[in-house]
């Protein structure tokens, strides 16, 4: 098997390439990334030069490059590559309307002009929108994206979808809750406040942290793909929760008590606009057809994680480059000082 991964220089895509490299002995694996702020050879060094990885630098939305870039067939090709964070698209909505939609255009078409096998489109559970206080997101929960980011997701999404009707292709989707573990870039919630704890700096907590996410283990996401990508339905979504609803707050005194540092470094900042106020996850459709189940426990796990990042303070120092420490600035600095200026 020869098998295309776009994204792999990611936080959820290294994970993937690493885990695939060690669970499928026989399967080449290429790696295609743009190597955008969030994605870092650095997350790839111990496998950089297995004799079944290679790297490629491209954009997925680039179509004479992929062309020229991809050679020979590929069995199955595995998409990952977006633009991913909320607050980013708030900022400027363009740089996700390229990657998430154009660039998964780009690739189905090439998938489908060269023969290649079947594409799993990596997807999220924000596609759906927020819930309630109750509820659980099925597969048939209507698509009503809030933010940029979910929007150009969403219009992906239906892209694919579109390409299994139109033309037959062999498509899959997964839509996943929110992960965490290793080599997630810092700007997201866990490294985020995992780094700024570590660092006796502010965590900042928008609104009141009531947000709930249901957490699931990087690892246990990689299984589901790979599980969905051999033995799921062509042209289905597949939902993967990780039955781990957390409030943000809750997640945030989780780490600080790791770290047996103060809630005193809480601080309560300007909600995002129009911020979800919970998403969770129904799996019963994977569970019952394709036997998938997340095994992680959430406490256990964000313990190890907490661990790794005080472990691998080089590696975060490194990928938080001068493009992310801007942006954090403007962001959160005005958002910090509004908590001040209140
Ligand atoms: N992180 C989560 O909690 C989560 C949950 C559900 C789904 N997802 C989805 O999983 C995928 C990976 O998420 P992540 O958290 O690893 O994101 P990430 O931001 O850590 O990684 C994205 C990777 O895509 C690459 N990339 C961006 N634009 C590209 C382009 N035009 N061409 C080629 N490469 C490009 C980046 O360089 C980076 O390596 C995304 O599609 C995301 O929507 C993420």
């Amino acid at each position: 098997m020869r098998v295309l991964v776009t994204g792999g220089a990611g936080f959820i895509g290294s994970n993937f390439v690493r885990y695939l490299l060690k669970e499928r002995a026989d399967w080449d694996v290429v790696n295609l990334d743009l190597l955008t702020y969030a994605g870092n050879l650095k997350s790839l060094e111990d496998i950089l030069d297995h004799p079944r990885h290679t790297f490629v630098r491209a954009d997925i939305s680039d179509q004479a490059r992929l062309c020229e870039a991809l050679q020979g067939h590929f069995d199955l090709v595995f998409n990952f590559a977006a633009e991913s964070h909320v607050d980013r698209s708030i900022a400027d909505a363009t740089a996700f309307v390229r990657a998430n939609i154009l660039g998964a255009q780009t690739l189905i078409d090439l998938c489908r002009e060269r023969g290649y096998g079947r594409l799993l489109h990596v997807s999220t559970d924000e596609v759906y929108g927020s819930l309630g206080e109750h509820g659980l997101f099925t597969e048939d929960s209507p698509i009503k994206p809030t933010s940029p980011y979910a929007a150009s997701k969403a219009a992906a999404d239906l892209l694919v979808l579109a390409a299994a009707r139109t033309h037959g292709q062999d498509v899959v989707i997964t839509r996943c809750s929110n992960n965490y573990g290793p080599y997630q870039f810092p700007e997201k919630l866990i490294p985020l406040m995992i780094l700024n704890a570590l660092d006796d700096l502010p965590l900042p907590v928008y609104g009141e942290g009531v947000n709930v996410r249901d957490w699931i283990h990087v690892a246990d996401h990689c299984r589901g793909i790979l599980t969905v990508a051999e033995n799921g339905r062509s042209g289905s979504v597949y939902n993967l929760g990780g039955k781990s609803e957390r409030q943000n707050l809750t997640v945030v005194k989780s780490i600080l008590e790791t770290l047996d540092k103060p809630e005193s470094l809480i601080h309560f900042v300007t909600d995002r606009p129009a911020h979800d106020l919970r998403y969770a996850i129904d799996p019963t459709f994977v569970e019952a057809e394709l036997g998938w189940t997340p095994r992680h426990d959430f406490e256990t796990d964000l313990r190890a994680t907490v661990h790794w990042y005080r472990e691998n303070r080089e590696w975060a120092d490194e990928v938080r480059s001068g493009e992310y420490r801007q942006f954090t600035e403007s962001w959160y600095g005005k958002r910090l000082g509004d908590e001040t200026a209140g």
